[in-house]
C-alpha cells in the first residue's frame, strides 16, 4: 500500500522569526524561503503582510520568486488583514491566505471580548471574504486545544461550509500532550460531519517539550498537515521542529505509514543557515541537527558502529545532507569552480555577489590550509547578507594589548562613507570590550552589548569563527556577524555590522494603521 501524504507547512519565516530576537531583513528571508523551496517544502508561511510595509513587502518578494511551493500569508479575520494578504501573494504561484481568531474561552472572555456566536460569525465572514480573492484558504483556531471541543467542532464545521480547504489545529501554549491532542483530533474526524472535505493541520508549541510528540500523535489520528519550524525555532520555546517530524517519518516509517515530498538531504544546509541568520545556535546534542547527533563517543558505541553501523546508528548522517563537507577548493581554484560549487550547495549569487564572495575566498585560501564547504557558506553570508552599501562605516584596522595584570586597551580605525578615516582608542574589562569602547568613541552611540558568542565554522585551528554579537541601543535590539581566522578582528566587524544596522534601520508602522499584535 502508498504511504499516505503528509503536507508540510513551514512556518519559520512567520512563527519563527516572531520570536524575540530572530528577526531577518528581507534579504535573509528570502534566502531562507529559496532553501525551503529546495526542501521541497509544500507551503513555506512568509510572513504577516499587514504587521508592517517591511513584512508585506518580504512576502510579496517571496509570493514573487518562490515556484513549487505555494506561499502562504498569515492575516486575524479583519478584512484589512486579508486584503493585505491577497495583495502581497499577488503574484504567487499557488497563493494560500492564513485566517487566525481566537476560539478558547480564555480568548474569547479577556482577549477579544466577544460571545460564541460573534466568534463563528466572524470566522465564516472573514473565510468567505477571503475566498473572493483565494481558493486555498486555511483557517486556524488560536488556543484551539484550551478550546471546548464541542465549541471547537462547531467553529471546524462552519468554516468548512464557508469555505476553508484546511483548518489548523492549533496548542496555541504548548499545553496540549500527546494522547490527549491525538484525541482531539479524532473527536474532530468523528464529531464534524463535513471534516472530510478539509485536510486536517495542526501546530504545536513546545512549551513543555512535547510540540514533535504532539504533531506525531496527530499524524497517527489523521492530520495530514504539519505545521513546523527549522531547528523548532518560535515563540517562546519554539514550534515543532520540522527536521524531527520528517525524519522520524521516513526511519519509522513501519509505524506511521507517511510520507512526505521533503528532499531531506537539504536539511542541514537549512539549519546552518536559519541558525547563522537568526543567531539562534542549535545545541549540540539536539535531535537530527545537533553536532552530536551522529557522534559516536562511548568505545563500546563506537566498537559496534565499527563493525556493523545499524547497531547504533537509526538513520544516515548523508540523509540530511551531512559528510559532503568535503575539501573543496583550493588557492588555485578559479571562479568557475567556486560558482559551480556555490550552485550546488543551493545559492543563488549575483554576479556581484559571486566576486565579492572570490575576493574572499582568494584571501581565505592563503590565510588557511583547507578550504570546506563552510567556510564558503561562511563567505557567501558574509557578503550577501550585510546591505555594504548602506554601512555607515567599515573596519578598517584594529591593534590590542591583552597583557596579564593589565588593563586591556584597544585601538580601531574606522572609514565611513563619507570617505574619513577615524582612529580611537578604548580600554575594557577584556579585549573585546577595550574594542566595543574604540568603536563607541567613533560613532558616539553607547551601545549595550546584551549577547557575544563565536562559534568555529569549521575544523582545525585555524578554522573561520563566526562572531555573532546581539546589540541593544535606544530599545532596538540588532543581530551583528562577522567571520573570519582572525576571531579578534572577526568580533570587532561584528559590532560594526550592528552599528551600521542600527544607523539605516528604521522603524516601519503596520500597513493601514493601528498597533498590531503577533499571533
Ligand atoms: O500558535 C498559534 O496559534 C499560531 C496561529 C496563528 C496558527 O501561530
Ligand atoms: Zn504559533
Amino acid at each position: 500500500m502508498q504511504p499516505e501524504r503528509l503536507i508540510i507547512f513551514d512556518t519559520t519565516l512567520r512563527d519563527g522569526e516572531q520570536c524575540p530576537g530572530a528577526s531577518m531583513n528581507n534579504k535573509e528571508k528570502l534566502e531562507i524561503a529559496r532553501q525551503l523551496s529546495l526542501l521541497k517544502v509544500d507551503v513555506i508561511e512568509a510572513g504577516f503582510p499587514v504587521a508592517s510595509p517591511g513584512d508585506f513587502e518580504s512576502v510579496r518578494q517571496i509570493a514573487k520568486e518562490i515556484k513549487g511551493s505555494s506561499v502562504a500569508g498569515l492575516a486575524r479575520a479583519l478584512e484589512k488583514d486579508i486584503e493585505a494578504a491577497a495583495r502581497a501573494l499577488e503574484k504567487a504561484e499557488s497563493p494560500r491566505i492564513h485566517i487566525f481568531l481566537s476560539t478558547s474561552k480564555l480568548h474569547r472572555d479577556h482577549k477579544l471580548q466577544k460571545g460564541k456566536d460573534e466568534i463563528i460569525q466572524m470566522a465564516v465572514d472573514a473565510v468567505k471574504f477571503g475566498r473572493k480573492f483565494c481558493d486555498d484558504i486555511e483557517f486556524s483556531p488560536e488556543d484551539a486545544s484550551r478550546t471546548e471541543p464541542e465549541f471547537l467542532a462547531e467553529v471546524v464545521e462552519a468554516v468548512i461550509d464557508a469555505g476553508a480547504g484546511t483548518v489548523n489545529i492549533p496548542d496555541t501554549v504548548g499545553y496540549s500532550v500527546p494522547t490527549q491532542f491525538g484525541q482531539l483530533i479524532r473527536s474532530l474526524k468523528q464529531n464534524v460531519p463535513n471534516i472530510d472535505q478539509a485536510i486536517i493541520s495542526v501546530h504545536c508549541h513546545n512549551d513543555l517539550g512535547m510540540a514533535v510528540a504532539n504533531s506525531l500523535e496527530a499524524i497517527k489520528e489523521g492530520a495530514r498537515q504539519v505545521e513546523c519550524t527549522i531547528n523548532g525555532i518560535g515563540e517562546r520555546a519554539g514550534n515543532a521542529a520540522m527536521e524531527e517530524i520528517v525524519m522520524a517519518l521516513k526511519t519509522r516509517k513501519d509505524f506511521f505509514g507517511v510520507d512526505t515530498k521533503i528532499d531531506t538531504r537539504h536539511i542541514i544546509t537549512c539549519s546552518r543557515l536559519v541558525s547563522s541568520l537568526t543567531g539562534f545556535f542549535v545545541q549540540r546534542n539536539k535531535a537530527i541537527v545537533g553536532k552530536n547527533a551522529f557522534a559516536h563517543e562511548s568505545g563500546v558505541h563506537q566498537d559496534g558502529f565499527l563493525k556493523k553501523k545499524d547497531t547504533y546508528e537509526i538513520m544516515n548522517p548523508q540523509d540530511i545532507g551531512l559528510e559532503s563537507s568535503e575539501l573543496v577548493l583550493g588557492k588555485h581554484s578559479g571562479r568557475n569552480a567556486l560558482s559551480k560549487k556555490i550552485e550546488a550547495m543551493g545559492y543563488q549569487v549575483t554576479q556581484e555577489e559571486l566576486d565579492r564572495v572570490f575576493a574572499g575566498f582568494k584571501l581565505l585560501a592563503d590565510q588557511k590550509k583547507e578550504v570546506f564547504d563552510e567556510d564558503i557558506v561562511a563567505l557567501i553570508q558574509k557578503r550577501k547578507f550585510t546591505d555594504e552599501e548602506l554601512n555607515t562605516y567599515t573596519l578598517e584596522k584594529v591593534q590590542g594589548t591583552f597583557e596579564s595584570g593589565t588593563t586591556p586597551g584597544a585601538t580601531v580605525t574606522l572609514k565611513s562613507r563619507d570617505g574619513k578615516v577615524h582612529t580611537e582608542t578604548g580600554q575594557g574589562d577584556g579585549p573585546v570590550d577595550a574594542m566595543y569602547n574604540a568603536i563607541d568613541h567613533i560613532t558616539g552611540m553607547t551601545c549595550k552589548l546584551l549577547d557575544y558568542q563565536v562559534m568555529s565554522k569549521t575544523r582545525g585551528k585555524d578554522a573561520q569563527g563566526e562572531v555573532t554579537v546581539r546589540v541593544l541601543h535606544e530599545n532596538r535590539e540588532v543581530l551583528g556577524k562577522g567571520t573570519g581566522v582572525n576571531t579578534v578582528e572577526a568580533s570587532a566587524e561584528a559590532y560594526v555590522n550592528a552599528v551600521n544596522k542600527l544607523l539605516v534601520k528604521t522603524k516601519s508602522g503596520p500597513v493601514g494603521g493601528g498597533e498590531i499584535q503577533g499571533p
